[in-house]
């Protein structure tokens, strides 16, 4: 089982992961940070199951992740925290921070596809899910969701991409506290680096998202667009690429056309 100990000896963070819940089976770590405002209140908490029973994917889909092999967690952000940062810059921090995480540690490449999929080759390793409670015009909190492929070596069921883990790209097993810890200190020096350079994290995921340039196609519920990825823009948001106009997409599934 997770051994608290060898993780916190890693930890290396000042805030994030600081408190830091451990159960073994949830419905989603994401949904009681988001909905158990009154028992979670701090800033940085990480919320990590063994498993979780119903854990959501982007656009209502389910993740699936076998038990005690694999890591699922979430980090709440609130309000007092985030005055100057965009949502939609934490969600491409994230994957920047999971995507190094296990180029540090495993010496694998990763790439990243729009908005937040981290990939190794053509098979997905580990998706990013932004939850936001908004009261009013304000965002209450953020509660950044992660799941990352670890030791399960077998899938089973449908998946949007073939997922892979990073003991089937490795062949070693994979140290579980080692790779959260790495995970949580990465995405708190993106968070420090977001409030003075948000510059830097959007260039930093250009180079790591080898489809700009490509030609794409981009599905949102029955809507289908096709164009080139000509880049992201100060939001992190999609610019597409039709004829002569450019187009901003907020939302969608990206694939190579
Ligand atoms: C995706 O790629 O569709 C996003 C997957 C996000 C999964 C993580 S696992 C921990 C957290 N809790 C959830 O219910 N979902 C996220």
């Amino acid at each position: 089982m997770f051994n608290l100990e060898i993780f916190d000896i890693k930890l290396e963070t000042e805030v994030i992961g600081r408190d830091f819940i451990y159960c073994e089976e949830i419905e989603s770590t994401n949904t009681e940070l988001l909905t158990s405002k009154q028992q979670y209140k701090k800033n940085g908490t990480v919320f990590l199951a063994e498993k979780q029973l119903a854990g959501k994917g982007r656009k209502n889909r389910i993740w699936q992740s076998a038990k005690g092999l694999n890591l699922t967690f979430s980090i709440l952000l609130t309000k007092e925290s985030l005055a100057d940062i965009n949502t939609n810059h934490i969600n491409l921090s994230t994957a920047l921070a999971v995507s190094e995480a296990i180029e540090n540690l495993y010496q694998l490449r990763t790439e990243l596809k729009w908005p937040n999929d981290v990939f190794i080759g053509t098979k997905k390793v580990a998706g990013i899910l932004i939850e936001t409670s908004i009261k009013g015009n304000i965002v209450e909190r953020v509660v950044v969701g992660i799941g990352i492929n670890l030791n399960q070596i077998s899938f089973q069921g449908e998946f949007n991409h073939p997922p892979t883990s990073l003991k089937l790209e490795a062949h070693t097993d994979i140290n579980r506290e080692n790779m959260l810890a790495e995970i949580i200190n990465l995405f708190e020096e993106k968070l420090f680096e977001l409030e003075k350079t948000p510059d830097n994290i959007l260039n930093d995921w250009r180079g790591k998202c080898k489809m700009i340039g490509d030609k794409i196609t981009i599905t949102e519920n029955d809507e289908v667009k096709k164009g080139v990825f000509f880049d992201i823009d100060e939001n992190g948001f999609l610019l597409l690429k039709r004829d002569n106009t450019i187009e901003k997409i907020h939302f969608g599934d990206v694939s190579l056309a």
